[in-house]
């Protein structure tokens, strides 16, 4: 069998896809790489664990080879809120990092996932049930580059047959690493503060509705598009994959069924707020669903009681 590296992999999703997939394939199977080293890190002391830069292809060439590599889930970038920060930064990471793993992908004839996100859309995107195919022009330097990396990735597809695919994801929800500076954060933290302090202040207004899904659903989605049948795939990148639309007051209530006594008070970050209301409400995963069976497992309600139960767990 051939083995998988991942990108990124001490990030939010990267420290569970990398368990996932070494449960899935081996634990020998999946190398995992990253721009800096958490030792202790499950994903880190689990498995094969390689220091490496994405925008240092040299580098990833001699791992690829040496570990005869022939999948590639590449997570490593800058995210929306951090991006805004340092746009020369993430057009460099976001943007370069992709156009040497899709190079290396074509070379060493290897299969690449690249998630995207939602905020590949902007504000003229349809807002309610955003379709699969629409219209993408972000205002953010993380939109921007999303947009170019899944045109890149369908180019590689097309011009050079490399197995190129990806999901928008939406905001993701887990207890296991913190969230990499993304505009849905809030909705990871809230958790914790509803454990540790029973109240939360929030950063995005009451009202403002933006897509959701629990990690265990990003990750089965990770693995069965990557695993599905390619006959069946008329997208590529990226596809649209949702659990559930929900705003600040939706969280709260939910958590409010197993924690009465929890409340949220708002101070607005202008900048996060702009960027989430350039983003769509809900997403049409019709695609998904129809082309690789897309399914989610969790709603709001009974990923929050995971969430303050797996939590409460890892907080004592
Ligand atoms: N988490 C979400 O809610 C979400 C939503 C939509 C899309 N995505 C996408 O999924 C992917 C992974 O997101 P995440 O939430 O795990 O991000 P994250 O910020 O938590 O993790 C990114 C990882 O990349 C590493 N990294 C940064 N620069 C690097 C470089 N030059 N070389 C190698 N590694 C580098 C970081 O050290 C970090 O561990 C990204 O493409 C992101 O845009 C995430």
């Amino acid at each position: 069998m051939k083995k998988v590296i991942i990108t990124g992999a001490l990030g939010q999703i990267g420290s569970e896809l990398t368990m996932a997939l070494r449960e899935r394939y081996g634990y020998d199977n999946v190398v995992a790489t990253d721009i800096r080293s958490i030792p202790g890190s499950v994903a880190h002391d689990s498995g094969p664990f390689v220091i490496a830069d994405v925008t240092d292809p040299a580098k990833f060439k001699e791992v690829l080879c040496k570990h005869k590599i022939g999948t590639i889930y590449h997570l490593a970038a800058i995210l929306s809120h951090a991006a805004e920060q340092k746009p020369q930064l993430a057009w460099h990471i976001n943007m370069n990092g992709l156009y040497y793993m899709l190079e290396l992908a074509r070379e060493q004839s290897c299969q690449i996932f690249t998630p995207s996100s939602i905020g590949a859309f902007g504000p003229s995107t349809p807002p309610d049930r955003t379709p699969q195919d629409t219209i993408q022009r972000p205002s953010t330097m993380y939109g921007v580059s999303k947009v170019a990396g899944e045109l890149l990735c369908d180019y590689y597809y097309k011009r050079f047959g490399v197995d190129t695919r990806g999901v928008r994801y939406p905001g993701l929800i887990s207890y296991v690493a913190p969230p990499g500076g993304g505009t849905t954060d809030y909705a990871v933290e809230i958790y914790y503060e509803a454990i540790k302090n029973k109240r939360f202040t929030c950063f995005l207004k009451q009202g403002t509705y933006l897509d959701m899904m629990y990690m265990p659903d990003a990750l089965t989605a990770a693995i069965d598009l990557m695993e599905a049948d390619p006959d069946r795939l008329k997208h590529r990148n990226a596809f649209n994959v949702t659990a559930m639309s929900v705003a600040p007051e939706d969280i709260t209530r939910s958590i409010q069924k197993f924690i009465p006594e929890f409340s949220i008070d708002y101070r607005i970050d202008p900048v996060r707020q702009d960027i989430a209301d350039s983003w769509p409400n809900s997403l049409d995963d019709t695609a998904a669903r129809e082309e690789w069976g897309f399914s989610p497992k969790y709603d709001l309600d009974s990923m929050t009681a995971d969430m303050l139960e797996k939590l409460t767990e890892k907080l004592k």
